[in-house]
């Protein structure tokens, strides 16, 4: 996707659509996350093209970006969710999504969240181990419904990304081993509270190359012939999330490069009828985004230059946690600075609080900067380590633009804290 479509530069100002980026650092302070509606629109619209005309179903993963407004704005496009928490569910639900189009991810469900899924009606549960099946049919039963479960199936392949962000090897704590799937989906057959509905895998995020999913597709449809063979039929296939966005030079694939060979390989199988699921979410937001945030001080040390900016590892971790890039851009660059390679650090006492390292650039005190490709598991992940408010988020049609998070206050840091009594 061309993020400088929905970020352009115009007489020297790089704008959100039509905003100048300046403007809504003067209107609403800095840091500032700042999204742009139509490059939402854009990366659904890859998806939409890609499964038009199929029976398939796009489940946003909620945790790249969880803001109400960005989730209502996939809702009204026509999205289902793929959440992870009690607190995911509550904020779709809040947007308005339709419980019949979610699913419910991760190892550990506690009971309260699966009662709540199941008083709301959710489209699918993905369990992850014989355990979670066995709570799940227990608490189903308790309240008189029948749960509907997918496994989720660790098929043991390489995602080729990050080690933090692969989940589809058998090291990892995700999902069940696929040679185990057989016993538990005939367990799950067996119970009169479960309704098997499908299968699920997920085996990493920022996946630039199609190859690991068709190699975990081979091995589901092996499974989808065993279970065939014990008269369990399927509903879906959730081929999970987890396809790529360009951070620096990445060129990921389009969602129909995916699901071009995947349609094809179903059709060959027989299994036409099957409903496909995907849960993307970087790539439906991840360059969406901006963080804007202004320098402080530059600092020029016998070592490294820093410029210290108002943003910190508490706004965007990505790089503190995985080393990861985000291109750093000028709202508006200036010729009078001196060009030197600078560390962009923020004020957090923890060497590991930078955003970017050794970036060239021409920089002074007060100028605005922003951290590109910072819509996905950036405000998500912020924290308010420091005691630093967590940022405000603004989203951006066209010329007009919403606060659709107001920055929290100092006093939102403590308020819900309490002293307790002293001893005598
Ligand atoms: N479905 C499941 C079950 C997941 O665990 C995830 C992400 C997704 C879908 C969405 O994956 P995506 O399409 O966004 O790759 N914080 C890391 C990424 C962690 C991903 C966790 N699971 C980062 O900043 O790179």
């Amino acid at each position: 996707m061309n993020t400088a479509l929905h970020f352009p530069t115009r007489h020297g100002v790089l704008h959100a659509e039509d905003i100048p980026l300046s403007d809504l650092a003067q209107q609403h302070g800095t840091p500032l996350y700042v999204y742009s509606r139509a490059a939402l629109q854009a990366a659904w619209q890859r998806y939409e093209s890609a499964i038009a005309g199929r029976n398939a179903l796009v489940c946003y993963g909620v945790k790249a970006n969880s803001n109400l407004a960005v989730l209502h704005e996939f809702q009204r496009l026509g999205a289902g969710f793929d959440i992870v928490s009690g607190g995911e569910l509550a904020r779709v639900m809040a947007a308005g999504a339709s419980a019949s189009r979610i699913v419910f991810s991760g190892v550990g469900k506690q009971a309260w969240e699966i009662r709540q899924a199941l008083t709301a009606g959710i489209k699918c549960f993905n369990v992850e181990s014989a355990d979670e099946l066995t709570r799940l049919a227990a608490i189903a039963q308790e309240m008189g419904v029948r749960a509907p479960v997918s496994l989720r199936v660790n098929p043991d392949v390489d995602a080729k990304t990050h080690p933090y962000i692969s989940t589809g090897l058998k090291d990892n704590k995700f999902g069940i081993d696929i040679r185990q799937a057989p016993a538990l989906y005939r367990q799950a057959q067996q119970h009169p509270s479960l309704e098997i509905m499908g299968v699920d895998c997920h085996i990493g995020s920022q996946i630039t190359e199609i190859s690991p999913y068709l190699d975990a597709l081979d091995k589901l449809l092996t499974l989808i012939d065993l279970l065939k063979a014990d008269g369990i039929t399927l509903r879906h296939l959730d081929l999970g999330g987890g396809l790529g966005i360009r951070y620096i030079d990445e060129n990921p694939p389009h969602p129909a490069d995916l699901l071009n060979p995947v349609f094809a390989a179903l059709q060959q199988h027989g299994l036409d009828n099957l409903q496909l699921i995907l849960e993307p979410g970087r790539s439906l937001v991840g360059n969406a985004g901006v963080l804007l945030t202004r320098v402080e001080y530059l600092k020029h040390t016998e070592a490294r230059n820093f410029a210290i900016v108002d943003a910190a590892m508490n706004d965007l971790m990505r790089p503190a946690l995985y080393e990861a890039w985000h291109d750093v851009t000028p709202v508006q660059p200036h010729a009078d600075a001196s060009t030197h390679t600078y560390d962009i650090v923020g004020p957090i006492c923890e060497s590991g609080d930078w955003l970017a390292r050794g970036r060239s650039l021409a920089l002074a005190q007060g100028d605005l900067l922003a951290i590109q490709s910072a819509g996905a598991y950036a405000f998500s992940m912020s924290s308010q380590y420091n005691s630093r408010p967590r940022a405000a988020e603004v989203l951006v049609d066209g010329s007009q633009s919403w606060l659709v998070r107001p920055r929290e206050t100092i006093q939102d840091l403590y308020a819900q804290e309490r002293i307790i009594p002293g001893p005598d």
